[in-house]
């Protein structure tokens, strides 16, 4: 099996930003869609192209088209995640799911939900954003593959090790491209360092959706905690959910921050939370 880690400088910049813990599910959407098209272009490299003729402004000329045979398929559900990615560098492309899951009993994984248009002979783009430990990845190859399609082109955002090895044990000749080949696994099957639960972070589900990130350090997010009425010590004379307004210093912050845009019912913002960074920017005092 080849292995092919997409190295280039935007890849890794984009990459690094979805690794952050900070960025929130609509930034992180946006990067992961940024961050697919790059993978992609790596991987569709050396597809068939075939000839056509055609006219210039000037005169007749042949170029090359991407034959229509490409079939995306997302493995359900973060590699949802990518696949805009793919339908707008290629409008034409085929769309297939396969949904899996692990057998509890046999730890193998199960199929609860195929939907494929005809693969047999046809390029197949398989989608999914962390190959951890193979078993879907390994899984939807094995289903595509007793359909007959000319080959299998396996993209994901980031590899495990363990992933890898499993792939080129059980489908040598699946090539696989991703933006970084991780270091480990740790004993849930996350990825390391990785960047969390890609489905969670991709549509919001994790389970501190809807509150405010508790990152110790940031002043953002205090603001978030003592505006939510979160924190034990009251930060400012008002008391526990005091909503600082526009301009406002918040004392308790390093250095007396101040409180740039948003005074208002922070509570109502509850679910909201990407938002309160377009309303809440919190500067240090002037100098
Ligand atoms: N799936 C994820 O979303 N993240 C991991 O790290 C591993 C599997």
């Amino acid at each position: 099996m080849s292995l092919t880690v997409v190295d280039h400088p935007l890849a890794q910049h984009l990459l690094t930003r979805l690794r952050d813990v900070e960025t929130p599910p609509t930034v992180f959407r946006t990067l992961a869609k940024r961050l697919t098209i790059l993978i992609v272009l790596e991987a569709v490299r050396g597809l068939p192209t075939v000839e056509v003729e055609v006219e210039t402004p000037l005169e007749r000329t042949t170029g090359r088209l991407i034959s229509p045979d490409l079939v995306a398929v997302p493995i359900l559900g973060a590699g949802l995640g990518m696949l805009e990615a793919v339908t707008e560098l290629f409008p034409e492309v085929s769309v297939g799911y396969v949904g899996l899951e692990r057998d509890d009993a046999t730890l193998l994984p199960t199929s609860y939900y195929e939907k494929l248009p005809p693969v047999e002979g046809r390029h197949v783009l398989l989608l999914d954003p962390m190959l951890a430990t193979g078993g879907s990845a390994a899984g939807a190859c094995a289903r595509i593959s007793e359909r007959g399609p000319a080959e299998i082109r396996f993209v994901c955002v980031v590899a495990a090790p363990q992933g890898a090895e499993k792939m080129s044990r059980e489908h040598p000749d699946v090539p696989v491209f991703t933006a970084a080949l991780d270091r480990d696994l740790n004993d849930k099957g996350y990825i390391l360092p990785g960047l969390g639960d890609f489905g969670d972070r991709l549509f919001g589900t994790g389970p501190d959706s809807g509150l405010p990130r508790r990152v110790k350090g940031s002043a953002r997010v205090e603001v978030c905690e003592a505006a939510f009425g979160l924190v034990d010590e009251p930060l400012v004379p008002d008391g526990p959910g005091f909503v600082p307004g526009p301009g406002q210093e918040v004392p308790g912050l390093p250095g007396s921050h101040r409180c740039l845009l948003f005074g208002g019912v922070l509570q109502s913002l509850v679910g909201f939370h990407d938002q309160l960074e377009d309303l809440l920017r919190i500067q240090p005092p002037l100098q």
